[in-house]
């Protein structure tokens, strides 16, 4: 970042001198006024639940225009690389923030396929929960778990160290949301098989079974390898900022990603994929299309407290690039699997239709998100709903980590700690409590 020759000057109205704060830019979007002294010049805090002004750290990897409708991994847009690259080469973009060459390809991936086993103990963590558990609950808690296995070779503050937890990261997700789909449906877990590529290794080891072969579908696979890409990485977002600030007390690297995890199960957030799917199944069985007026009466009662999911962004207030390339994919399967007369998709059409006319959705700019096709997609593919979040996960996993290890190899980074604006009760003194 650099000194901008702007500078920001905060005047008080009580008579208190007025101070100047720095400004920074950075090579593309908002500048920054960088308050880091302000506590100490004026004994104030800055005031911002939600961090819709605050810019929490630097970093090079993921950058978003909310206006524009724009994301871009490492300055590539994620329209080309959703279409002209695989998530192997985007895991390598973001971790070490280049487009691999053939060969850096070739060993990447072998590096990967290397690690996608996970210890055999790791299994028995599953056995303690019900076969009817939330994949996130048993996400959070087997990513957690992996912390077991790695905490003593893993010293964050060795780049080697950091790069292997990265790989090894990216390499196990997949085969441990397989086995929490495995042990939902009570069938055996399947392992890895290093000669499929990385998107068909997890549909195998979700849906294949020891007792017949079975063939990937390609359609499927490059669909699943670009829902991965799409859900990479994002900036900052809740579960990025949880990696982040988790990861700055020097935790070990698999429990500060099991808190990403955790974080981006809310409905808020990845959860929505599984709201949106099961918002559009309720629509369905009301009545379908006929209903949706009706629906979206109820969004627009601030008492209903209904909220169309898959709709709104706290950054886009144009189109989410990444809802339109998922809308494209779902077109894509439903085709090749024979179900583009599929009912729920035909209906999430119409929603966005009658949102995209809606004053109330336009003047808030609210528009489809991620998540708003995902879920159909997912769905028309066999994953079930309560999964989709889990595969939200596996992909983020590369952003996560990628977020985490550019933060610890930053010099400056400290321990993130905020203050508070203090509302409740001053000093007072403990009664005996025949006096209370
Ligand atoms: C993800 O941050 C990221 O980058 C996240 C993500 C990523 O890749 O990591 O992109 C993934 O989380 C996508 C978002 C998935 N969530 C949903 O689809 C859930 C539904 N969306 C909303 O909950 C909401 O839009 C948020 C949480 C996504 C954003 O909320 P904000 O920015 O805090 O905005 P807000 O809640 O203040 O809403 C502004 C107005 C409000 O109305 P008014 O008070 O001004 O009258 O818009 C309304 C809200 O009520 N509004 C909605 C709405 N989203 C916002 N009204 C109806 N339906 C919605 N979906």
């Amino acid at each position: 970042m650099k000194l901008s020759d702007n500078k920001a000057t905060l005047s008080f109205s009580n008579g208190r001198p007025a101070i100047e704060l720095p400004v920074y830019s950075g090579n593309i979007g908002p500048e920054v006024i960088d308050i880091r002294k302000l506590y100490g010049q004026t004994g104030m805090f800055t005031y911002d639940p939600g961090f819709l002004s605050t810019a929490s750290c630097q970093s090079a990897i993921t950058f978003i225009d909310g206006d524009k409708g724009e994301l871009l991994y490492r300055g590539y847009p994620i329209e080309q690389l959703a279409t002209q690259c695989n998530y192997m080469e985007t895991c390598h973009l973001l971790l070490y923030g280049n487009l691999p060459g053939a060969a850096a390809q070739t060993a990447f991936v072998k590096n990967v396929k290397y690690h996608t086993m996970v210890n055999e103990q790791m299994q028995f963590f599953l056995r303690g929960f019900r076969r009817d558990a939330h994949p996130m609950a048993i996400m959070t808690g087997l990513v957690g778990a992996l912390s077991a296995f790695y905490h003593d070779s893993t010293d964050i503050n060795n780049a080697e160290h950091r790069e292997v937890a990265a790989i090894r990261l990216i390499a196990k997700m997949p085969t441990l949301v397989a086995m929490a789909y495995k042990y939902s449906v009570g069938q055996p877990f399947m392992y890895p098989k290093n000669e499929l590529s990385y998107a068909g290794n997890f549909l195998h080891m979700m849906f294949a079974t020891p007792c017949e072969p079975y063939v990937v579908n390609p359609v499927i696979e490059r669909a699943i390898d670009r829902i991965f890409t799409l859900h990479a990485d994002h900036e900052q977002n809740a579960s990025t900022s949880t990696v982040r600030l988790c990861g700055s007390s020097g935790t070990n690297p698999f429990a500060a990603i099991a808190a990403g995890v955790a974080c981006l199960w809310g409905p808020a957030h990845g959860g929505a994929n599984e709201a949106c799917l099961q918002m559009l199944e309720e629509i369905q069985a009301s009545g379908g299309i006929s209903k949706v007026g009706e629906f979206m009466n109820q969004v627009k009662d601030k008492n209903s407290n209904v909220k169309l999911m898959g709709f709104g962004h706290r950054v886009y207030k144009n189109y989410d690039p990444r809802a339109t390339l998922m809308q494209e994919t779902c077109n894509e399967v439903l085709e090749a699997l024979g179900l583009q007369d599929d009912p729920l998709f035909k209906l999430a059409k119409a929603v966005e239709k009658i949102a995209l006319e809606d004053d109330y959705f336009v003047s808030r700019k609210l528009y489809p998100n991620v998540d708003f096709y995902s879920g159909i997609v997912q769905r028309a593919i066999g994953i079930p709903v309560k999964l989709f979040t889990g595969i939200f996960a596996l992909a983020r996993t590369a952003g996560w980590i990628a977020q985490l290890n550019e933060m610890i190899s930053d010099p400056e980074y400290k321990i993130g700690r905020p203050r508070q604006l203090f509302t409740g009760s001053p000093r007072r003194d403990v009664l005996p409590i025949a006096n209370r």
